[in-house]
């Protein structure tokens, strides 16, 4: 299983480091990625979680003030990078085409994208969420050659699940992964969105979910050990 910790917009360089030391002690046989803000990225350290990045620049180099690139990040040790979270989608405008960039620019530096996609309330109310997935990847995916298509991790994260305690039912996400699977079967896809130490043992009966992104039980150490513990 692939474990995504997306620490969002958390931790002072003090609180940081004394997370990377708590994070560094949980037992667990799984891929764990940490993805931390850009100002912690430099204060990593692990010999068994690996690093990622929230974000990414569209751009590859250049003048473009306050924009990180692949290649700096690539310089950092950062193998995956978050893209498309539906908080930059909303909060920074970010489309389609930028996400598409970006991917490009990961690819290039050989950094793995952890491509998020999933539907807000009213798109799931009008039924409309297996076309918005399908949407979001395959303006994001559909020009890339195998080699590098085979390399994106998928999160499925519907935006009404994200931070708010509401998690779908089996047998919604059971149909939204088999949707997704069915059209890119060789990519692992995470199920992201109020995951937690309870709610893993309802979810982990889907035997098609590949791992998890986790955003608020990220900055949890003792309950992030018992979910991973239950997994
Ligand atoms: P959450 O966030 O676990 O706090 O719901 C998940 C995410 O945004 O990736």
């Amino acid at each position: 299983m692939i474990i995504a910790l997306n620490n969002k917009c958390n931790l002072t360089k003090e609180e940081f480091l004394t997370y990377m030391t708590k994070l560094n002690e949980i037992q667990s046989k799984h891929t764990i990625i940490l993805c931390p803000s850009f100002t912690n990225i430099n204060l990593y350290s692990s010999n068994s979680i690996h690093l990622g990045a929230q974000n990414v620049s569209s751009y590859e180099e250049g003048a473009y003030t306050g924009e990180i690139s692949a290649k700096q990040l690539k310089k950092l040790g950062v193998e995956y990078c978050i893209v498309g979270h539906s908080e930059r989608r909303i909060y920074q405008k970010e489309t389609n085409t930028d996400i598409k960039y970006k991917i490009t620019h990961l690819l290039q530096e050989n950094i793995r994208p952890i491509l998020c996609i999933g539907e807000s309330k009213e798109e799931r109310e009008s039924k409309m969420a297996d076309k918005v997935l399908l949407q979001e990847l395959e303006s994001a995916l559909s020009d890339l050659k195998k080699e590098d298509l085979n390399k994106i991790i998928i999160a499925y994260e519907p935006i009404w699940a994200i931070g708010t305690g509401f998690i779908p039912n089996n047998d919604e996400i059971e149909e939204m992964f088999s949707i997704i699977k069915q059209k890119y079967p060789d990519n692992p896809v995470l199920y992201g969105g109020s995951v937690n130490q309870n709610n893993i043992e309802e979810l982990k009966k889907i035997s098609s979910i590949d791992g998890y992104l986790l955003g608020g039980l990220s900055l949890k150490i003792n309950e992030l050990q018992t979910f991973v513990n239950r997994l």
